[in-house]
């Protein structure tokens, strides 16, 4: 495909960019806060989906598990319902622009910005023993991710939020000091789904990488393994099947309920006045089974089709890195730095 070609393709529609670190098995929050939305806006918009792997070695990764994992990641997200047809799908580190950006854009970052950030200080919690330079500069990295593709909307969970502000506030800044080179792009956090909660702790969000699988819906689960895990979780004093702050077990349950079966708030309920916990979460155990199901079937039929996987990525990478070239040169030129004259 040519340049021309591809910029054809890119038609005057909004852009979407999103991504998702490959540094483990994704959960079914993933599903709620990210995937979900893709799907539905894929049609409108001009989506870039990426596979987040430049941010996710910010944690030690296993080479060879990382590289199958970013395998697994493209899987799903076809399995998803994402569409190559439709949407860019690439690898964040088959496009280098992500790491030039990032670097211009980190000399605009004052460290308070970075130290700051919730994420930044969890994660120095937890990886305490490795709180290198790159989880500290993690978001410029995303701000790079979202802006070189002019995004207008980013789709994400509610934890994403205050690195979209930087991302915005990095935009207005350049731009100030220079002139309109970025667009500032809005968060786009589904009204439901958007933070979904570990299965053993409900005050916690649910995530991939949390050392005890019991907490976690993995896309990857068989119907038994999350008919299991619902049946265990935890639940809240009282026996009102009720969406409230102080029932943060059962308003998470009452939240995948309502998304694998669409029903709403009020009729679920209703259809569960006067039950117990226990039958509540055998009802919400087979239902999410059942959407995850057909999920599952599919993401192991693609991962199997490595070569498919590989056509897709590739195709993916020349699209986003025809995009990303043009906003990376703008950039270069702006700050100042020596054309190459070629012969
Ligand atoms: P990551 O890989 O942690 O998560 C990917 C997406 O899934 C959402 N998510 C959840 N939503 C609801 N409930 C949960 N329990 C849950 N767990 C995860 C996240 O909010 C996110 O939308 N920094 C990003 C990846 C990234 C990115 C970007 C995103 C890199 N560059 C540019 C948007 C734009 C991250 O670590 O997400």
């Amino acid at each position: 495909m040519t340049n021309t070609e591809i910029s054809n393709t890119i038609t005057n529609k909004k852009t979407i960019l999103s991504g998702i670190q490959p540094s483990g098995k994704l959960t079914i929050g993933h599903l709620c806060g990210a995937l979900d939305s893709w799907v539905k806006l894929q049609n409108d918009y001009n989506c870039f989906y990426m596979i987040a792997d430049l941010h996710s070695i910010t944690v030690r990764q296993n080479p060879a598990s990382l590289r199958s994992q970013t395998l697994d990641t493209v899987a799903i997200y076809l399995a998803c319902g994402i569409s190559p047809e439709n949407c860019t799908l690439f690898v964040q580190s088959h496009v280098p622009e992500h790491s030039q950006l990032a670097w211009v854009l980190n000399c605009f970052t004052g460290m308070g910005e970075c130290s700051k950030m919730t994420q930044f200080k969890d994660k120095a919690k937890s990886h305490s023993d490795n709180i290198n330079v790159g989880l500290f500069a993690y978001p410029i990295l995303q701000a790079a991710d979202i802006l070189l593709y002019q995004a207008d909307l980013v789709p994400v969970g509610e934890d994403q939020k205050q690195h979209l502000e930087l991302s915005r506030n990095l935009a207005q800044r350049f731009n100030h000091y220079y002139s309109d080179t970025f667009k500032l792009p809005e968060p786009y956090i589904p009204k439901v789904g958007a933070r979904i909660m570990s299965l053993q702790d409900p005050t916690k969000k649910m995530s991939k990488s949390d050392p005890n699988e019991k907490n976690i819906i993995f896309i990857e689960d068989t119907k038994e393994q999350i008919i299991n895990k619902i049946k265990r979780c935890v639940t809240d004093s009282g026996t009102e099947i009720k969406l409230s702050p102080d029932k943060p077990g059962i308003s998470n349950l009452i939240t995948l309920y309502n998304i694998a079966t669409k029903k709403s708030f009020d009729n679920i309920e209703k259809e569960f006045y006067g039950i117990g916990y226990g039958d509540f979460k055998e009802a919400v155990g087979l239902a999410v089974a059942d959407y995850i199901d057909p999920i599952r079937t599919k993401y192991l039929e693609y991962r199997n089709n490595k070569k498919m996987l590989n056509e897709i990525l590739s195709y993916g990478a020349e699209k986003a890195h025809s995009i990303a070239m043009k906003t990376l040169r703008k950039v270069y030129k702006k700050v100042g730095f020596y054309p190459l004259e070629h012969k």
